[in-house]
């Protein structure tokens, strides 16, 4: 870090990122790239001239975090309304203080009012990732209100760009999407009060080196430059790519304004969320290495060098609600046989949960199915030598249940308003106090009573009618911010408490990936849609942003419930075998012949398991290549019955039956894997070697390689 004539710079990794004190006293972005030298000395800031009269130079030089006001016409980081009416906020910068070896934090301040924010920068030595937020304070005499907060801005300067971002649906996430940047926004955000199935808070942009300036851009898996950030964040939240009137691209993260408002009193402060940048000159490729590593190292709960994720049997897809201590026992038996490490049972085991009708809330065992409670259950699966998971969806409540009739109020609604339901279900206001230490309270309980190692926490729904009206009508918008500070703060408290117990994070699926969440939990259930086949597709989106070491993925079973695609149990479990294994089909279905395959593959996948989660991830076949193969279909659910798992499907055409037969498992195998020296190795060569090895590998000796139609993965043990 170096600080030179109001020039302050970070360095990290094959990174520096600078901005400084132009003449106007604004803080002006001026690099974000490769590492320039030690020596090399970065000019000081100017701001850029007026563009005419109509876009003044406020507007036209870039700067690290503009308050909207004095003709600001690109997203604003900041904006604010204060009591007599004005909204105009215009932010000089007052001091800087570093705060550690590669920290600095950076006062700025309204040029008349007693406005301050504090920008908070931290660059990971590493990987070069800078963590960036920002915090506000109001040092007025009355209330301010913050209509719109960023956790930070990015500027990048004018050349041709291709934009990358994930987007998908309940079923189907992890679409990763590319365009070219041009003028105006591109808007990625949730409106959900959670983070979302529909788009998730990450970003690529790569720079497109070719001479050609027409046609699609594709972006480079290995080559070139990419700068690429992700909001941790897990309420509604935004990210805006705006390419400007002068061509520059702006990219603004943060708290959604949509339906923002934060009213703070004299003397209050808000914190926003952390936006992590980085930038590789290795194309997505390289990104991504770069934030899986970052995010093993620093961001999950057992950084820098968390467990590998235990193989998992989970009873979802096998008995739903039906949960009942014989029935898990049985299943329990058959899992510990081939060689699972947990038990995960799943919701249905609680209060008067027959269906998803009633009980959410209740969470006390249900009596007729555990008649002793659930420790004879866990009792057994440690006999069988595994380790005891339960589900739990914490945030919701079913209005038949003991809990709603007795506190219909604790539900986010608007008063006299229809309470919207999905999947009969509503949602707790967890940024009510009581609710908040009711939540911690029975986690806390149940965790304390039982010997459970592992939550599979649930939220199946997003927010409706989000109101709170036991709080004044000018501070009931803070819910949005309230709710997920509280989230964040039982997960907290849980994990001190409790420190041996797991937690993933699981919404309908992939609906709360994000790095905000990911400091609470260590592993996430990308979807509920299992199918292999349509898994390679969403796995291969997913490894954009997200290390396999937190991707979950089971083993169900086939033909599949939610397409009818029958698929093999070793393509299944090949396909499994790319993130976190876990076993979901019915095992009471399973032959002696599928024991004996997934003991021995479970067994091949222990010994490789640190190779493929923790390993560098190389995507083999560029997305270009990928179109000669058939694309992920989504499902289209054309009724809902009773649960997600009840959703009726089109089924598939048998030619789609072929081609993945044909060309999934085949291509997912290759002559380096066969090379291997590993159980999995001789696992694959004696599945199905693929002839002709593999074009873009350069280091083989002790890979592990999985191809895929969509994209081949390389795992590299950098041994
Ligand atoms: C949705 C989850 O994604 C599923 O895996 C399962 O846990 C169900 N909820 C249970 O209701």
């Amino acid at each position: 870090m170096g600080r030179g004539a109001q020039v302050f710079r970070l360095d990290g990794g094959n990174a520096t990122y600078a901005f400084a004190v132009n003449e106007r006293g604004e803080l002006q972005t001026l690099y974000w790239g490769g590492r320039i030298g030690e020596r090399d000395s970065l000019p000081a800031a100017h701001s850029n001239p007026e563009a005419a009269s109509f876009d003044s130079p406020y507007t036209t030089t870039p700067q690290e975090y503009a308050g909207w006001g004095a003709g600001l016409f690109t997203e604003p980081a900041l904006k604010v309304s204060f009591a007599d009416g004005n909204r105009d906020l215009v932010l000089h910068f007052v001091r800087a203080s570093p705060n550690g070896p590669q920290s600095l934090d950076v006062l700025l301040k309204d040029i008349s009012r007693e406005v301050y924010v504090t920008l908070r920068y931290s660059i990971d030595p590493d990987s070069g990732i800078l963590a960036r937020s920002a915090g506000m304070e109001n040092k007025e005499k009355q209330a301010i209100t913050i209509e719109q907060a960023a956790a930070a801005q990015w500027t990048l300067p004018p050349a041709r760009y291709t934009l990358s971002y994930l987007t998908g649906r309940w079923a189907g996430e992890w679409t990763l999407n590319q365009e070219p940047i041009i003028g105006g926004a591109r808007v990625i955000e949730s409106r959900r009060g959670s983070t979302g199935h529909q788009a998730n808070p990450w970003f690529a942009i790569s720079r497109d080196a070719s001479p050609s300036s027409a046609g699609p851009i594709a972006a480079d898996e290995e080559h070139g430059e990419v700068w690429f950030g992700a909001l941790a964040w897990s309420g509604s939240w935004r990210i805006s790519v705006e390419r400007d009137q002068l061509d520059s691209v702006r990219v603004t993260g943060g708290f959604n304004p949509f339906d923002f408002g934060y009213k703070l009193q004299p003397g209050e402060k808000l914190e926003t969320p952390v936006f992590y940048g980085g930038y590789s000159d290795h194309g997505l490729g390289g990104a991504s290495r770069l934030l899986h590593h970052f995010e093993i190292a620093h961001i999950l709960p057992q950084a820098p060098d968390p467990k590998l994720r235990p193989v998992i049997y989970n009873s979802w897809e096998a008995t739903e609600f039906n949960v009942d201590e014989p029935s898990q026992v049985a299943l329990a038996e058959k899992a510990a046989s081939i060689g699972v490490d947990r038990f995960v049972m799943d919701d249905g085991w609680f209060g008067q949960r027959k269906n998803d009708h009633a009980g959410l809330g209740d969470w006390y065992v249900n009596a007729e199915k555990f008649p002793h409670g659930l420790k004879p259950l866990i009792d057994k699966v440690h006999a069988l030598g595994m380790d005891f998971g339960l589900w739990v969806e914490p945030e919701m409540v079913n209005p038949d249940s003991d809990l709603y009739r007795k506190h219909p109020d604790w539900v986010l609604n608007f008063p006299g308003r229809p309470r919207s339901e999905s999947r009969n279900q509503l949602v707790l206001n967890l940024a009510r106090p009581d609710v908040r230490d009711y939540v911690e309270g029975f986690l806390d309980k149940l965790l304390t009573e039982n010997n459970i190692a592992f939550l599979k926490w649930d939220y199946n729904r997003n927010w409706a009618e989000p109101g709170w009206d036991q709080v004044p009508q000018d501070e009931q918008k803070r819910v949005y911010v309230e709710f997920i500070r509280n989230l964040y703060s039982i997960l907290e408290n849980l994990r001190r408490k409790h420190p041996k117990v797991e937690i993933e994070s699981c919404s309908g699926g992939g609906g709360r990936v994000d790095l905000g969440i990911l400091r609470y939990t260590d592993e996430v259930w990308p979807s509920d849609n299992t199918d292999p086949f349509d898994r390679l597709a969403m796995q291969d989106g997913f490894s954009y942003a997200y290390t396999p070491q937190i991707m979950m993925a089971w083993v169900t079973d086939s033909p599949h419930w939610g397409n009818g695609r029958a698929t093999s149990l070793t393509y299944r479990m090949l396909s499994s075998m790319q993130g976190s294994l876990g076993i979901g089909a019915n095992l009471n279905r399973w032959s002696a012949e599928d024991f004996s395959t997934a003991k021995r593959l479970i067994a091949a996948y222990h010994s490789a398991q640190r190779t493929i989660v923790r390993g560098d991830l190389f995507r083999l076949i560029s997305r270009a290549m990928a179109a000669n193969f058939p694309r992920l279909r989504l499902f289209r659910p054309t009724r809902i019955k009773q649960s997600f798992l009840r959703s009726r499907m089109p089924r598939r055409k048998a030619a789609d039956f072929r081609c993945c037969n044909s060309q999934g498992l085949t291509r997912m195998l290759s002559t380096s894997s066969a090379r291997s020296k590993g159980r999995l190795g001789q696992e694959l060569r004696r599945a199905r070697p693929v002839r002709g090895g593999c074009a873009t590998a350069s280091n083989w000796n002790c890979a592990e390689t999985f191809r895929q139609p969509h994209s081949g993965w390389i795992v590299n043990a950098r041994c």
